[in-house]
């Protein structure tokens, strides 16, 4: 049967642009999902904007706009990003959205009335000046382990420690400047610790990488916590049902968003949604970074347990980016957007070198501009846009544009390419997106060894059908590699399509064959990257920053 398959990735913010760094998830699930697809599998890729929450409101004041619109320019400026870099979403929903509201009090309905929600007071830092109760993140103060001064409540930037704002001498509220209070009001808490067992069983290798089940195992160690999910007014959200000022937290309806946004699918599209979020009929999988693992493998599965809806078949979680070998850089240049990148490279080029450097683990990235280029240059440009570029040119000037007929050689040489489908296409599945690239070198080696050994450009003037036949094998070569690069490079597979007027090249039709026929124009995949424009993209990048803290002055 064939499988039915939703991915999702972590649903960005709507109060800040999508970065370099932000893009390391979203292609690689886009990769997965592309690669599904091309198996000509029913696979759907979701996401959503994630609305709620203090930083949007305040931000929203700030610029003297209605939330609801800052989230709307945000939509629209993540939805340009994504589908400029090939992030091919069947839906890019909004957690602020009648969707998710019903969905978010079904959930609260559905734990409270097994008894696995319960109110405790809970006294918090409050500002009585901006009459806002402060998350740890609008609070600063002096570091209580190493005394150094206007660091964070919940952590020192300068030795790294983490903490409670209560430990604190002097929290002050990040906005006014003004002491901190302290004010006490009832929450509403999810009793995690319910499911403890339940959580326990699913964390396993079967569900997680065994990196990912060893941090979790130390945090069972530690115990677990039951979860605090409401914020008092002022805040922006979902109000909870039968209160007048307390409110989801943003972390109870942002991983909701992703039902919700296949909600939202579905009816558009006429499918069922108990399909994908309550049968075990089609396989779910998240996508997430390392810093949200406990919302996603704790809290998110015993939540999905509670309100009877089905628990993932698996948690991807990738590492972080780095740039030549450190933490992205405001100062540096090297905190990169989206728009910035576009403004000056090719999207292909970072799909690529990410899908070069991508695995199933949790080990951070590090983007090397230098081997970036030399990346790009050498297997992106020099092998895989130059082989069809070069053969395509020389049946264009030499041999009336057209294709012959393969000979047994060439069948050869294109059955063993074809025989690489499986453990490419396993490595796509694993995840392990180096050693499917790796994989698909070793067959665009093997098609330039064959173009040595035939030499068309030698045999194409004395004989003519000698070199048609090897170049006819050279191009039906390079619709096997399209189709295995589809899902890194979307791009590349249309692009042979129209050269070759053949269906585009994916999974499902390797075996076929394109021969004795006039070909069409080809269109190059990608040029060359020069050190100048990666140069101009930092730059800017540096510029744009120097532009904000100006106006933040
Ligand atoms: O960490 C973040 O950027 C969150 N906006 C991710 C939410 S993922 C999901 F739970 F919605
Ligand atoms: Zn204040």
């Amino acid at each position: 049967m064939s499988r039915h398959i939703l991915i999702t990735a972590a649903l960005p913010y709507a109060n800040g642009p999508i970065h370099i760094g932000h893009l390391v998830e979203y292609l690689q699930a886009d990769i997965w999902a592309r690669y599904h697809k091309s198996c000509g599998r029913d696979c759907r890729y979701m996401c959503a904007i994630d609305t709620h929450g203090t930083p949007i409101m305040l931000r929203a004041q700030a610029e003297g706009v209605a939330p609801e619109e800052l989230i709307q320019r945000f939509h629209g400026e993540h939805a340009r990003d994504f589908a400029d870099f090939d992030v091919g979403f069947d839906n890019f929903y909004t957690t602020h959205s009648d969707e998710n509201r019903a969905l978010a009090e079904t959930f609260f309905h559905r734990l409270r009335d097994k008894g696995h929600i319960q109110t405790r007071t809970v006294e918090q830092a409050y500002c009585d000046e901006c009459r806002l109760f402060l998350p740890d993140r609008y609070i600063r103060g002096t570091c209580p382990r190493c005394g150094a001064k206007d660091q964070y409540g919940d952590s020192c930037e300068v030795c790294g420690s983490a903490y409670s704002p209560v430990d604190m001498a002097d929290p002050r509220c990040a906005q006014c400047g003004r002491p901190a209070s302290r004010r006490s009001s009832e929450h509403y808490f999810f009793l995690v610790t319910a499911y403890e067992e339940m959580l326990r069983r699913w964390v396993s290798p079967d569900h997680l990488h065994p990196h990912v089940v060893a941090k979790l195992q130390e945090w069972f160690k530690e115990g677990l916590l039951d979860w605090d999910f409401t914020r008092d007014a002022p805040y922006w959200g979902f109000k909870i049902p039968g209160t007048e000022d307390k409110y989801f937290y943003v972390w109870w309806d942002a991983p909701i968003g992703y039902i919700a946004s296949t909600e939202n699918w579905c009816k558009r599209e006429g499918r069922r949604l108990d399909d994908y979020w309550v049968s075990d009929e089609a396989e779910l999988y998240h996508f997430i970074g390392k810093d949200i693992l406990y919302f996603h493998a704790l809290y998110w599965p015993a939540m999905l347990a509670g309100a009877s809806f089905r628990m993932p078949n698996r948690i991807w979680v990738h590492g972080f980016l780095t740039v030549d070998g450190t933490k992205m850089s405001k100062s540096r240049g090297t905190f990169i957007n989206a728009r910035t990148y576009l403004a000056h490279l090719d999207p292909q080029f970072l799909r690529y070198y990410y899908a070069c450097k991508l695995g199933p683990g949790t080990e951070d990235l590090d983007l090397s501009l230098q081997d970036f280029i030399a990346r790009v240059n050498k297997d992106l440009v020099g092998n895989f846009a130059n082989l069809p570029s070069r053969s395509a040119g020389l049946l264009a000037k030499r041999l009336e544009n057209r294709l012959g007929r393969l000979d047994s050689g060439a069948r050869t040489m294109l059955a063993a390419i074809q025989a690489a489908a499986g453990p490419i296409g396993d490595a796509y599945e694993a995840c392990e997106y180096a050693s499917a690239v790796r994989a698909i070198t070793a067959e665009a080696d093997r098609l330039n060894q064959y173009t040595e050994a035939t030499r068309p450009w030698e045999t194409a003037k004395a004989d003519p059908e000698s070199a048609r036949t090897a170049l006819t094998a050279v191009l039906n070569g390079v619709r096997l590699l399209a189709a295995y690069l589809g899902p890194i490079l979307p791009r590349y597979p249309e692009k042979v399509a129209r050269l070759l007027g053949c269906p585009t090249p994916d999974f499902t039709n390797l075996a076929e064959r394109v021969e004795d026929r006039a070909i069409g124009q080809y269109d190059r995949i990608a040029e060359r990257v020069e050190a100048a424009a990666v140069e101009a993209m930092i730059d800017q990048t540096k510029a744009l920053q120097a532009d904000h803290a100006a106006a933040e002055e």
